[in-house]
């Protein structure tokens, strides 16, 4: 198994060019404790700071850079919408095959974590199609032999979007009247900010807990 190094945690983060891991990629570059950092992305990025490599890959073919998942921990913010992947086997072929090769080969390679975004609701056997997608890729991740397994399920993100998401964006507008009605069990549901739940990432990414651990954000 991967041990983090005497000079520092060396990290893998997957969807750096989204919302979520967009913050997430600052507070690694950030982050004394993290030594090296490696994104895989499609497109390449605009700067590329001193700590980070960059490697633009056909998510298709990952097995194809298992060489640079020389890390101690995976953090993988990777998703798409039914719009944007064109339909419901494209979305899926993100949200759930892809995190599964993923975690797969980094499992492989003796990586001791994984911090994954999946969603408030998911859950294998869900009749809702988004849900049971994202269930099954914490299935597929939580299946392999990690040290710690961490799935961080929040509700709707609030952020600043490049691209317009007319669903969300009614969504966020309506956030501060409907998270007032989500108390007890229903406060899982309430809108998170996209920053909190990277920093919880980054957080968990070095943390020595160990076991599989699914965080809500309820506060
Ligand atoms: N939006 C919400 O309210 C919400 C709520 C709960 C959970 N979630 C989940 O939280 C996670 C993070 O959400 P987010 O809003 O931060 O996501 P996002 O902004 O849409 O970013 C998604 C990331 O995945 C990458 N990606 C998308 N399609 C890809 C493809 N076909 N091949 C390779 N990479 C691809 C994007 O790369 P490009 O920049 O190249 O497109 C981007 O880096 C997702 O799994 C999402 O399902 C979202």
């Amino acid at each position: 198994m991967a041990v983090a190094q005497p000079s520092g945690i060396r990290a893998l983060l997957v969807g750096a060019t989204g919302l979520v891991g967009g913050h997430c990629l600052g507070e690694l570059l950030y982050d004394k404790e993290f030594s090296a950092v490696t994104v895989f992305v499609r497109r390449p990025l605009e700067w590329i700071p001193p700590k980070l490599t960059v490697h633009v890959v056909n998510f298709d073919h990952l097995e194809n850079y298992i060489e640079a998942i020389n890390v101690d921990v995976v953090l993988c913010c990777l998703g798409t919408t039914h719009s944007a992947a064109g339909s419901p086997e494209a979305f899926a072929k993100v949200d759930h095959i892809y995190v599964a090769e993923l975690a797969r080969l980094a499992a492989s390679r003796g990586v001791s974590r994984f911090v994954l975004v999946s969603a408030v609701g998911a859950d294998p056997a869900s009749p809702v199609f988004y849900n049971r997608v994202k269930g099954r890729a914490e299935a597929a991740v939580s299946e392999l032999p990690f040290k710690a397994v961490h799935l961080l399920r929040p509700s709707l993100l609030l952020g600043q979007r490049w691209e317009p998401r007319s669903a969300e964006d009614w969504g966020k507008q309506l956030a501060p009247f409907w998270s007032w009605f989500l108390w007890g069990p229903l406060s899982r549901y309430r809108p998170v900010e996209a920053e909190t739940v990277a920093a919880r990432m980054v957080e968990l990414a070095k943390s020595d807990l160990e076991g599989i651990h699914i965080h809500y954000f309820n506060s």
